[in-house]
């Protein structure tokens, strides 16, 4: 009997398995449990048996029942499920399907840090100023005091766009966008985006972050500013670091220098990160041209002022140990994740 029965659930079992619409499961459901079914036929039977056998032979029937019901109901999941990966328009809503599962966001380490900056700048007096990605020949090199001839006008160098414009190439022409628009004091920075004809390397990106500085008073000097680069590098990096200014030039200030920080990795004794020097660079700085402001429209016998650009991208590779510029525009997930914590 029981071989008999196991050939039954066999036989229902290669039914089921072509049936491919709820209908014809009833059919074959009605075949096997029916009214009219062998299996049904053989409860009937049971009366026949000695009392002692059929609570087992009871048991070998329930059993093949369940066996079948079961294959009904897999088969009955496997036709809605295909039904559901074939209709076109999947309109239809099923409830019962489990959600897409979609992971919190977080914030880009340069934004991160460049929230950061601003903070700090917010907190020694500056407001935030911003300007046009796309300018022109006035607002990045003349008004700048920037020869015609100065090597940074070049192609090589510069992004020029068909019909005029181009994409600045360093936050300073906001300096002049506030310059032509308020009268001193003024006291800014403004954080944003540069572009430069440069081929990507560890350190160069042809897209990068600058944050621009101004600040034009009266009795504005040298050392304001070098003391503003030591609170800023204190701030930012703790307070044993220190900063210097060395000699170097750029069109639109006068005195010209470049800025440095103590190696934050050494402490000042000499790594790979700052080649041995104990210093690493943050960018340009100056007093601001007379000519400058003779452009503008500012009064140089009265006023004066500092400015500094840093990069953005090198304080994020300082602060999270960054070694190459180009991770932080790959969009890496397993890097972005390191930073989804950090949101500010
Ligand atoms: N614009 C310069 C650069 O991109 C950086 C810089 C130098 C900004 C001196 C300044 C400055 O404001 O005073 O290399």
């Amino acid at each position: 009997m029981e071989e008999e029965l196991k050939e039954l659930v066999k036989q229902a079992e290669s039914d089921i398995l072509v049936c491919a619409s709820y209908n014809d499961l009833l059919n074959i459901k009605a075949k096997y449990l029916g009214k009219k079914s062998v299996l049904n036929s053989l409860y009937a039977k049971m009366r026949d048996l000695p009392s002692e056998e059929r609570p087992a032979f009871g048991n070998l029937i329930n059993a093949t029942r369940k066996n079948i019901e079961d294959l009904l109901e897999k088969q009955n999941k496997a036709i809605k499920e295909d039904a559901w990966k074939k209709s076109e328009n999947r309109t239809a809503i099923d409830l019962t399907m489990p959600g897409i599962f979609s992971s919190r966001g977080g914030l880009h380490p340069l934004t991160i840090i460049r929230r950061e900056i601003d903070e700090v700048f917010l907190g020694l007096g500056f407001e935030i100023a911003e300007g046009p990605d796309i300018d022109d020949d006035f607002h990045n090199f003349d008004a700048l005091n920037t020869p015609p001839d100065h090597p940074s006008r070049n192609l090589a160098d510069t992004f020029y766009l068909e019909g005029g414009g181009l994409l600045r190439t360093h936050t300073s022409t906001v300096q002049v966008r506030v310059m032509e628009k308020y009268p001193p004091p003024i006291k800014i920075i403004s954080p944003g985006c540069c572009y430069r004809n440069d081929k990507p390397d560890p350190s160069h990106s042809p897209v990068f972050h600058q944050v621009e500085a101004l600040v034009v008073d009266k009795d504005i000097s040298l050392s304001d500013m070098k003391d503003m680069l030591s609170q800023f590098a204190s701030i930012m990096f703790g307070k044993n670091v220190s900063s210097r200014i060395r000699p170097h030039f750029f069109p639109f200030t006068e005195p010209s220098a470049e800025m440095d920080i103590s190696c934050v990795v050494c402490g000042g004794t000499g790594c790979r990160v700052c080649k041995y020097s104990g210093w690493i660079e943050m960018g340009g700085a100056g007093m601001v041209d007379p000519n400058v402001f003779d452009i503008l429209g500012i009064d140089s016998e009265i006023y004066t002022g500092y400015a500094f650009g840093l990069g953005i991208e090198r304080i994020a590779m300082l602060k999270y140990n960054i070694p190459d510029l180009r991770i932080l525009y790959e969009n890496d997930l397993r890097m972005l994740r390191q930073f989804k914590g950090e949101l500010r």
